[in-house]
């Protein structure tokens, strides 16, 4: 399959209007498709009201698109559904910048999930081990009877494995492939569906049967060197950029305060792929942080380092995205970002979605190494304070220009420019008849 080149320079330039329409014909859509599809958040409330409980309406977000992604030598248009100015202008500047060293490079573990079993009072747990390794074959033939969807599809149980965790405490992990799903109800299926017959075969009282969102079977690696060239701005060469870049990630290497804004910059462009393909960003959250702390101490997701002139930076991160089932089915939006990606499958998904965050965290990292954050996204974040102090139509690039060339990007200073342009409009106004 060809696939579409995401490089769309300027973009970002255009009316909402002209991109909707230069969006549309570069994704092979009508442009009629998209607007129905995201023109107005994606979900009715009767849709809504299908979805979730005592639902009174609906709640919408920016959907926007990341360019520049490249991964494993394709191009992909990132949908992002996130309210903070600046993420996705940097997500897709700092995915230009790894472009220039041959884009991302992504592998991913099968989508193995895990079910975990649990059992209180089992007292002689070595026992117990050894009794669910010998009836192993049995247990995944009768999870894979509660999923025979799955099974047909290429997936289903592949293995287990018994956890003594000590004071009668006894977890069988049964590890299920699910393909192209997240999988949450499917592995709650398989633990539900052995969890008596394990009881019988190693005693105890019935506890927990439920998936585990620590999804270490089903990472996501991702790799990228760029070409210090590619670092640089007008202050700053691109060796500069690229040691400061490395020593950032040194600090968050060494200071789990550091670590976790570190990866809150990562989960910025993940989370909001995961969102707009309409995942479980809990679940891809409370994964991500778990791992983060495996080894008792809260580390970074992605490191970088130099290599040569490049900055090259590792990612691993557990990921259980689907392209099937959950809110897909429903949600007009989450079945559009599905369809902007276009990914093969559930585990290139989560290959992408990883990029994204990968560029999210260089974007921060670089300007935090070099002029600071706040200057790229204080320019972003002066329209939101501009309409928040009640600037509406044109008045908002003026206003937001305005306190950001002043460097006061607050809501009284928005406040006052906007009195300030009323009085002066009215000034220069022809006096009424
Ligand atoms: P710039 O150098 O002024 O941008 O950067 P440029 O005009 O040279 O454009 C370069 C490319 O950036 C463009 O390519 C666009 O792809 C993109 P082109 O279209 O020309 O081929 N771009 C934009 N895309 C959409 N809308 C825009 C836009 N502007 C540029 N308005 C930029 C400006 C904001 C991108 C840069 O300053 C930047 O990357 N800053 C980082 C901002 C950031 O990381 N924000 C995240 C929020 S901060 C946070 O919460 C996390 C944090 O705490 C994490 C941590 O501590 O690690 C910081």
């Amino acid at each position: 399959m060809t696939r579409r080149n995401s490089r769309w320079p300027g973009f970002y330039k255009l009316s909402v209007e002209d991109r909707r329409r230069v969006a549309a014909e570069a994704l092979g859509m009508d442009v009629a498709d998209l607007i129905a599809a995201v023109g107005d958040g994606g979900l009715g409330c009767e849709r809504a009201d299908k979805i979730i409980e005592n639902v009174v309406g609906t709640f919408s977000l920016p959907f926007a698109l990341a360019l520049n992604v490249q991964v494993n030598g394709e191009d992909f248009i990132a949908p992002m559904v996130v309210e903070e100015p600046s993420v996705v202008a940097a997500a897709s500047n700092a995915a230009r910048m790894v472009r220039e060293g041959g884009g991302f490079t992504a592998e991913a573990d099968d989508p193995i999930m895990i079910a975990q079993v649990q059992l209180d009072e089992v007292h002689d747990g070595a026992y117990a081990c050894q009794r669910i390794k010998q009836c192993a074959n049995e247990l995944i033939a009768l999870g894979n009877s509660a999923v025979r969807g799955l099974v047909k599809r290429g997936g289903g149980v592949r293995g287990l494995e018994p956890r003594d965790l000590g004071d009668g405490l006894f977890v069988v992990h049964l590890h299920v492939d699910c393909r192209d799903a997240m999988g949450a109800n499917l592995v709650n299926n398989v633990a539900e569906a052995v969890a008596d017959r394990i009881q019988e075969l190693v005693g105890g009282r019935m506890g927990l049967r439920i998936l585990s969102n620590l999804c270490d079977r089903r990472k996501v690696r991702v790799t990228c060197a760029v070409p210090s060239y590619a670092l640089a701005s007008a202050e700053f060469d691109g060796d500069e950029v690229r040691d400061g870049i490395v020593r950032a990630s040194r600090f968050a290497e060494r200071d789990p305060y550091r670590a976790t804004t570190h990866n809150k910059g990562l989960m910025n462009g993940l989370d909001a792929v995961v969102i707009a393909t309409g995942n479980d960003w809990r679940a891809v959250e409370s994964g991500a942080h778990a791992y983060a702390a495996r080894t008792g101490k809260y580390s970074p997701l992605c490191v970088w380092r130099a290599d040569g002139d490049d900055l090259v930076g590792n990612l691993e991160i557990p990921l259980s995205l689907g392209t099937v089932g959950g809110p897909s089915r429903v949600h007009l939006g989450a079945r559009m970002g599905l369809r902007v990606v276009n990914p093969s499958s559930a585990t290139e998904l989560a290959m992408v979605a990883a990029s994204v965050g990968m560029a999210s965290n260089l974007a921060a990292l670089r300007a935090l190494a070099t002029e600071g954050i706040q200057r790229g996204h204080m320019a972003l974040h002066a329209r939101s304070v501009a309409i928040a102090a009640g600037a509406i139509g044109a008045d908002v690039e003026r206003v937001a220009q305005h306190i950001h060339a002043l460097g006061d990007v607050s809501l009284e200073a928005a406040r006052l420019t906007l009195i300030e342009m009323s009085s002066s409009l009215s000034s220069a106004a022809p006096p009424s008849e």
